[in-house]
């Protein structure tokens, strides 16, 4: 059970690291609750009422297990704040779709619902964009499913729609998607 309150948005501390194992229970907490405020409606409600942190521990622990086991494996960032994990970012290479344009995409970014616009997200998208622009990358992509309420998000950090990239299926549904790139990811930080 996660004890995080609601921070106060002017003394919260806020730190953007590497994941290590151990995060998986929090990761996965994050990304229900993310799930559940991003595809109501969008994807079956079944589909997101069995979403959990019991569910989806083992999968994210063998997700940072493998990108711990690679220092050149794509970017998978954690945002604590007040101590307690608040959201993540992981990503991948290349592309899954438009890799003839971009070489680098940020395949999730969850932050939980309670602390929404404290400037997390901002902070994942930017720490990630510095990593691949590290490695030699520098044109990154995020999709996510049409109807999602927070593509205002990608268009504020400048994001540009991509088209042409096909649906995805959840629970029978197919939905398209929609997709955001920077051409130079330098623009991210
Ligand atoms: C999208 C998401 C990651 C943004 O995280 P966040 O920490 O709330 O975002 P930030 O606080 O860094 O927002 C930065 C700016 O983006 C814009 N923005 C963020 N959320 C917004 C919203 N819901 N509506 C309008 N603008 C928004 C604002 O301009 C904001 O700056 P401001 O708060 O100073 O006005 C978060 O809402 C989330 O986890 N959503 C569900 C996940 C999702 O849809 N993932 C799909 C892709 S895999």
């Amino acid at each position: 059970m996660n004890m995080l309150m609601k921070p106060n948005p002017n003394n919260a501390k806020i730190i953007i690291r590497e994941v290590k194992i151990g995060d998986e229970r929090g990761i996965a907490r994050a990304h229900a609750a993310g799930w559940k405020a991003a595809y109501r409606g969008i994807f079956p409600d079944e589909i997101l009422d069995g979403m959990s942190e019991e569910k989806g521990g083992p999968r994210f622990r063998e997700a940072i297990e493998k990108r711990l086991s690679d220092d050149n494996a794509p970017p998978f960032l954690l945002a604590e704040i007040d101590g307690g994990i608040a959201g993540f970012a992981s990503s991948v290479t290349p592309p899954q779709q438009a890799a003839d344009i971009y070489d680098c995409e940020i395949k999730a970014i969850y932050v939980d619902p309670r602390f929404h616009r404290l400037g997390i997200g901002k902070k994942l998208v930017s720490e990630t964009a510095k990593r691949f622009f590290d490695q030699g990358k520098r044109a990154m992509l995020i999709m996510t499913a049409d109807g999602n309420p927070y593509r205002a998000f990608y268009e504020k950090l400048g994001g540009k729609p991509v088209e042409g990239l096909g649906s995805i299926t959840v629970g029978g549904k197919e939905v398209p998607l929609i997709g955001f790139g920077w051409k130079d990811i330098r623009s991210l930080f």
